[in-house]
């Protein structure tokens, strides 16, 4: 007998149903909440329990900063952990982007002179777009150098950690170094300046960047350092006050002013932006996006690579010189040469999939709309705040198969390249193009291949190096062809 018509035609939309979990008592819920975040869980298995329980990538929860004096802020938000809800962040027009770079806790207007730079604009803020195209052009100008400068600091910080280990030493810790050849390049490449040309950011350019992330950042990360309850106590229950850092940052002001006077004057004549408004946002773009990006990234990239068990390392090699060769004697190391490597590339997507350096995003519905998980709706109303946790949207096993593993071939060959569109670490799809319209990374292609021109440039200058398996350091460099 055939089937009844009504019995073969399943809705395509399934209806919306309630999201799971709940606030709690007021105080007490986002109490529970920030103390399981912060100290009895931890954000990982946050997400993952309550995932669990609920039975559901899509629930409520309260997020940190909560109280005691964060009393402004509302803490409630819905978790979106699988690489389909969590894709309606992406869309402009379901939602705001308004003040949520970091949640609902926004820290003070003085860190950044009292302007909203870019990354708390909305797409419909006009100044969005202006400030972003500026940002797209400065990245296209600084092209011209940016290969030069990252691999002539990148080069001196291997020599350094070279000798360190000539000199006797067992391991060499690296992430000083690291980041004072991340600040140095950028400086070059963005502001177009060296910072030894100012002697109050010189050599310490970086750590006056650290302090002012840092204070930025602190009320909501977990940092470990320091025994529990007083993480608690000292870190995460008050908005640490810009007054402790504007010293530095009027540094870092002076040295964009007068450093980087042609940038400075492109972004007031061609993009029509305040001087000061210029200076703030550029030193943003430095300092927070690029320098705060790039110093969580390469820290993780070289790190797996370093501790890796699997033969990863020698399979590095042999593309990278295998590529540098079929190129010619004396061809040099760059963007084009990179391209060529299938295999660094992926590596570097892999680590970004498995530790996407900025692991939360956030946006404001705009409206009711109705949310998609891979097999359920949502209704979602206008006014709540989406907080996607992206190591759990990068492991969603709908999309990756052995999603917990490291797999540095994943993005390699046609079915590894389809995966692109579900890689999420810039705020956008890989297959993605930041503009002016979205809110995309805007250096999103330059992050990757400056990846991989770090990767390459380590397999071409040394056959061998290797990481030590708890700590930020170097523990073995064989040079090309010395042993
Ligand atoms: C590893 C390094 C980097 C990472 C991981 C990273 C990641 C991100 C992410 C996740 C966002 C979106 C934030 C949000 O709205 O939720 C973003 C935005 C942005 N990034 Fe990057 N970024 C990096 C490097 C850079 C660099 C080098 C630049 C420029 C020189 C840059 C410029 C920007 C700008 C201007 C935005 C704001 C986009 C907008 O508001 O439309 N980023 N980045």
């Amino acid at each position: 007998m055939w089937p009844s018509l009504a019995s073969t035609v399943t809705p395509l939309v399934p209806p919306p149903r309630p999201i799971p979990g709940s606030y709690g008592l007021p105080l007490v819920g986002p109490l529970k909440d920030r103390l399981d975040y912060f100290w009895l869980q931890g954000p990982e298995t946050f997400f993952r329990s309550r995932m669990a329980s609920h039975r559901s990538t899509v629930f409520r929860t309260n997020m940190p900063p909560t109280f005691p004096f964060f009393i402004n802020v509302d803490p409630r938000v819905v978790a979106v952990l699988d690489t389909s809800s969590f894709a309606a962040l992406f869309d402009p027009s379901l939602v705001d982007k308004r003040n949520v770079l970091i949640g609902h806790y926004m820290p003070s207007l003085a860190f950044t002179g009292d302007t909203r730079v870019v990354v708390y604009l909305d797409t419909s803020e006009p100044t969005h777009a202006k400030v972003k195209s500026f940002c797209l052009d400065l990245l296209r100008r600084s092209s011209r150098v940016w290969v030069r400068e990252f691999l002539s600091n990148f080069r001196a910080m291997l020599d350094g950690i070279e000798s360190d280990l000539l000199s006797g030493k067992s391991s060499s810790g690296f992430l000083v170094a690291l980041q004072k050849c991340i600040f140095a390049f950028l400086s070059k490449s963005i502001v177009g300046a060296d910072p030894a040309a100012d002697p109050r950011v010189g050599e310490f350019g970086h750590i006056l960047l650290d302090k002012w992330l840092a204070l930025q950042l602190l009320p909501t990360i977990k940092v470990g350092a320091i025994p529990q309850p007083l993480e608690e106590l000292l870190l995460h229950s008050f908005a640490f006050p810009f007054a402790l850092v504007s010293g530095d940052y009027r540094k870092l002001y002076d040295f964009v002013e007068k450093q980087g006077q042609e940038v400075v004057r492109m972004a007031q004549d061609e993009y029509g932006l305040k001087k000061e408004e210029a200076i703030h946002n550029i030193l943003f773009v430095l300092g927070f996006n690029a320098f705060g990006g790039f110093s969580v990234f390469f820290p993780s990239l070289i790190t797996t690579i370093g501790r890796d068990k699997s033969g990863l390392r020698s399979k590095l090699k042999e593309e990278v010189r295998r590529v540098m060769k079929s190129r010619g004697d004396g061809s040099e190391m760059g963007f084009e040469a990179v391209k060529e490597m299938e295999l660094v590339r992926s590596t570097v997507y892999e680590v970004l999939r498995l530790n996407p350096p900025v692991p939360l995003q956030y946006g404001r519905a705009r409206r009711d709309f109705v949310l998609r998980s891979h097999d359920t709706a949502f209704q979602v109303s206008k006014g709540e705040l989406l907080c996607g946790y992206q190591p759990l949207a990068m492991r969603d096993p709908e999309v990756f198969e052995n999603p917990e593993t490291f797999v540095g071939t994943r993005f390699m060959g046609n079915s590894g390249k389809e995966l692109l569109k579900y890689l999420y670490w810039s705020n956008g799809p890989e297959t993605g193009k930041p503009t002016a319209d979205n809110k995309q990374c805007a250096a999103k292609d330059y992050v990757v291949e400056t990846a991989c021109l770090m990767v390459a440039e380590l397999f071409n200058r040394y056959d061998e190096f290797e990481c030590d398996d708890n700590a930020m350091s170097i523990t073995k460099l064989e040079k090309k062809g010395i042993l």
